[in-house]
């Protein structure tokens, strides 16, 4: 799998990249993810990619040329499955989005700053925009970095058998059990008897009521999708 992703701030994904998970699936050749810094394809010696909003108001917007600019020459190299805008107001990401973006082979993901883009770049330039929640962030980037991280652990290979993201919560439209480590006791405070018991039957039995239980108090609504 490729990544790329469009943004006037590059430094601010130099670090989520680098380490962990991510990282080893960049060393083990399973994705490659490539920042392009929307400065370079800017037309003028200031190297501007906003501008005023037409109308007025608060806020700058960013230019359409730029975007094209830095699309267009990706394109010219490989076709891309998605292109996608980060934006508040775009569709939710969940975990069947994730594993759903985890099965193409090209991604541009574009990253936007300041009111957002010129609405013609939604209109003509992308295919798809992804919000990572309701809330407003200063910009695209850590969502893009979200993003990124939620389809990459889901690459095939990239997860050892350990920590396999079946078990994960929402895989399968349940929350994840509780987790305990050693020691057994701490401070009189006991690991549940039936995960010390070895009996793989029960521990199973006892982990997928657990998952619905935590489920049905925590987030209900999610046993409605089912
Ligand atoms: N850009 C700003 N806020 C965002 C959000 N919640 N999701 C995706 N992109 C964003």
């Amino acid at each position: 799998m490729r990544i790329d992703i469009i943004t006037c701030l590059p430094r601010l994904l130099e670090s989520p990249f680098n380490d962990s998970i991510v990282k080893r699936a960049q060393e083990k050749g399973m994705v490659t993810i490539h920042v392009h810094d929307l400065r370079q394809h800017t037309s003028d010696a200031h190297r501007t990619t906003d501008d005023y909003a037409f109308g007025g108001g608060a806020g700058m917007v960013m230019m359409i040329e730029p975007i094209h600019r830095c699309i267009s020459a990706l394109q010219s190299e490989r076709s891309y499955d998605d292109i996608i805008y980060m934006s508040p107001d775009g569709e939710l990401l969940t975990q069947a989005m994730a594993n759903q973006l985890s099965m193409k082979q090209n991604l541009i993901l574009l990253c936007g700053h300041y009111k957002g883009v010129d609405e013609r770049v939604r209109e003509h330039l992308i295919t798809r925009e992804i919000s990572i929640g309701d809330y407003v962030l200063s910009g695209g980037e850590l969502a893009a970095a979200v993003v990124a991280d939620s389809v990459i652990r889901l690459l095939p290979g990239v997860l050892s058998d350990e920590s396999s993201a079946l078990t994960d919560s929402f895989q399968d439209g349940l929350l994840a059990p509780e987790v305990y480590t050693r020691p057994a006791e701490y401070e009189g405070w006991k690991v549940p008897e039936v995960l010390l018991s070895g009996n793989q039957a029960m521990i199973e039995n006892w982990r997928y009521e657990n998952a619905l239980k935590r489920t049905q108090n925590r987030r209900p609504g999610l046993l409605d999708a089912k």
